[in-house]
């Protein structure tokens, strides 16, 4: 199981943990006037529900009985191995009625009405559905199977994202990451720059989704699922930090903040969050906006990604500012960071999860971040005991 730092020293931010996707910013407020957020500190963080439902997948002996049973029942209208003919192509990820286990075991089941798609529920056992499934899977041919044939595994990531991704060299961690995984899987790589004026959900609307690429890199892992889109583990850890410059540094943590304007990211999540809990605050630009405006000293506290203030320190070695120490972050504020696929490109998430978790062993992900400057934290864990 990954292991939670609760603070960590260095160039970086020092988030004391938790979070809790469930808190409201409303009761956040209330929260931070009674002094009360420890009693969040063992709460669950929602993981992604995902996964496969079929309870014989990758078993070897129904992937056999259901070879036979497609080619009984089935490979008359859908073609040897399920390759298409009359009946639609089910190697591929383009599904009418859609590609989750439990989608297809329906269609298999009840059939689908004014097309020639039939029931086969009183034909076949339920068992023998899921085994027909399991084997379908292994012929799937996806962003995996196609990136093998190619050599090439392509990725997306966001330009000018610095420290995590840009299109310049050196492109960022995110990209250094992509180059390794790709790597271990004995592939080379080519990339398609994503971007949108909606962030990254619709960079990956307008790139994975569309198949422009195989995999995104840096996606947030959100408590709902993203449109047609899988995540891997998380592979790091982040949220917002609170920086302060000397005038400052009495501030503590957020309570402090109440007679003080803080520089904030326009339209940030950060900026939500103490609008709603009543704090007063000033929107900048960009965080590095804010950042200069605490530098310069028009304001005395900013609320920034860490990611982003570690950038900037990094770049400019005689900044004055720090990050407030023993900051306890609203749990709003923290999120993971996860490698993004194509719904039913789960064979390809396995692989990526597995060659991740490599990389977690060998504290590959701390040393490439380090490399721009970043400090790590491991991805905030479900697991708070
Ligand atoms: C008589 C021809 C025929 C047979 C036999 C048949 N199918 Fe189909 N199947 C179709 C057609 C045609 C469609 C497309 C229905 C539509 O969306 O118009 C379809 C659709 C499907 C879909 C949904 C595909 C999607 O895009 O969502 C699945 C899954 C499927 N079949 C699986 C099977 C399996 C498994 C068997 C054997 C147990 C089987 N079919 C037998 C003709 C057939």
């Amino acid at each position: 199981m990954r292991q939670r730092v609760s603070g960590k020293k260095g160039p970086g931010h020092l988030i004391s943990v938790l979070m809790r996707w469930g808190l409201t910013a409303g009761s956040l407020g209330a929260l931070l006037c009674a002094g009360m957020l420890g009693l969040f500190l063992s709460t669950p963080v929602a993981v992604e529900a995902q996964d496969f439902t079929n309870p014989l997948h990758g078993n070897p002996e129904a992937i056999e009985k259901g070879y036979k049973l497609f080619h009984r029942y089935c490979s008359i209208c859908h073609g040897t191995r399920g390759k298409g003919a009359k009946g639609p192509n089910l190697q591929d990820e383009v599904w009418t009625w859609g590609g989750a286990d439990t989608d297809v075991f329906a269609t298999i089941v009840a059939g689908r009405p004014g097309t020639p798609m039939g029931a086969f529920g009183a034909r076949v056992q339920p068992m023998d559905i899921w085994s027909i499934i399991a084997y379908l899977r292994t012929e799937y041919k996806g962003a995996l199977h196609n990136a093998r044939e190619k050599g090439v595994l392509t990725v997306c990531a966001m330009p000018n994202q610095l420290p995590a991704s840009d299109k310049s060299s050196p492109g960022g961690f995110d990209v250094a990451l992509a180059e390794e995984i790709a790597g271990r899987m004995g592939l080379k790589t080519q990339y398609f720059w994503a971007k949108s004026r909606r962030g990254v959900l619709g960079a990956l609307s307008l790139s994975l989704v569309q198949k422009r690429c195989d995999m995104f890199m840096g996606v947030p892992v959100q408590p709902e699922p993203i449109d047609r889109v899988i995540l891997t583990d998380p592979y790091f850890g982040t949220g917002y930090t609170l920086v302060r410059n000397e005038e400052a540094s009495e501030v503590q943590d957020v309570m402090e903040l109440a007679d003080r304007t803080t520089a904030v990211p326009l339209k940030s999540q950060g900026e939500r969050i103490l609008l709603q809990a009543g704090y007063s605050c000033r929107p900048f630009a960009s965080s590095h906006d804010a950042l200069q405006a605490v530098q310069k000293g028009d304001l005395e506290v900013a609320l920034v990604p860490a990611l982003e203030m570690d950038w900037w320190l990094q770049n400019r070695p005689d900044s004055t500012i720090k990050p407030v120490e023993g900051y306890v972050s609203d749990p709003n504020l923290l999120w993971n960071v996860a490698i993004g696929v194509r719904k039913n490109d789960y064979d390809l998430r396995e692989t990526l999860n597995g060659v991740l978790s490599d990389l977690a062993a060998e504290q590959q992900v701390p040393k490439l971040m380090s490399e721009y400057g970043v400090s790590y934290t491991p991805p905030w864990s479900e697991d708070r005991s």
